[in-house]
């Protein structure tokens, strides 16, 4: 039982963070805020989660905004199955995983990704 706390964790990270914001176009320097919750696990050195096992984490920045947005519609809708990942993408709209898709896409979010 030592998932739920964590998965508790990204819910009210999702609830409190200002996803509800709606940008007319992908913007990737607006779209800061909306990654804010997703740095906590991306953004590690070596990419690797604690949580629910230790789990590389993929790299996002540098991808493509396509790619991204698919697998994010993928968690969403339980084509893939990563609990956190559900989690995380269950609290997304679409316009927020455009907006997210746009800044790990932009050549900063590569720079910063490091
Ligand atoms: C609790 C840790 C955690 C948080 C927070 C988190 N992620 Fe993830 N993410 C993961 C892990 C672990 C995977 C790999 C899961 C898998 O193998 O399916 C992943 C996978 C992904 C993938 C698929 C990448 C690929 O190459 O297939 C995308 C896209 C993604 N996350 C986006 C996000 C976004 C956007 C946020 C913030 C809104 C976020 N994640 C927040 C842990 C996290």
């Amino acid at each position: 039982m030592k998932r739920i706390p964590a998965i508790s964790l990204c819910l009210g990270l999702t609830a409190l963070s200002p996803l509800t914001v709606q940008a007319a176009d992908a913007n990737p320097v607006v779209n800061r805020d909306k990654v804010s919750m997703c740095i906590g696990c991306h953004g590690i050195p070596g990419y690797k989660t604690a949580f629910p096992v230790t789990y590389n984490v993929p790299k996002l920045g540098g991808q493509h905004a396509a790619y991204i947005v698919k697998a994010l519609q993928a968690y969403k809708n339980g084509d893939r199955t990563h609990p956190s990942m559900r989690a995380i993408a269950a609290g997304l709209s679409e316009q927020d995983m455009a907006d997210v898709a746009a800044y790990y896409a932009a050549p900063a979010a590569k720079a910063a990704s490091k």
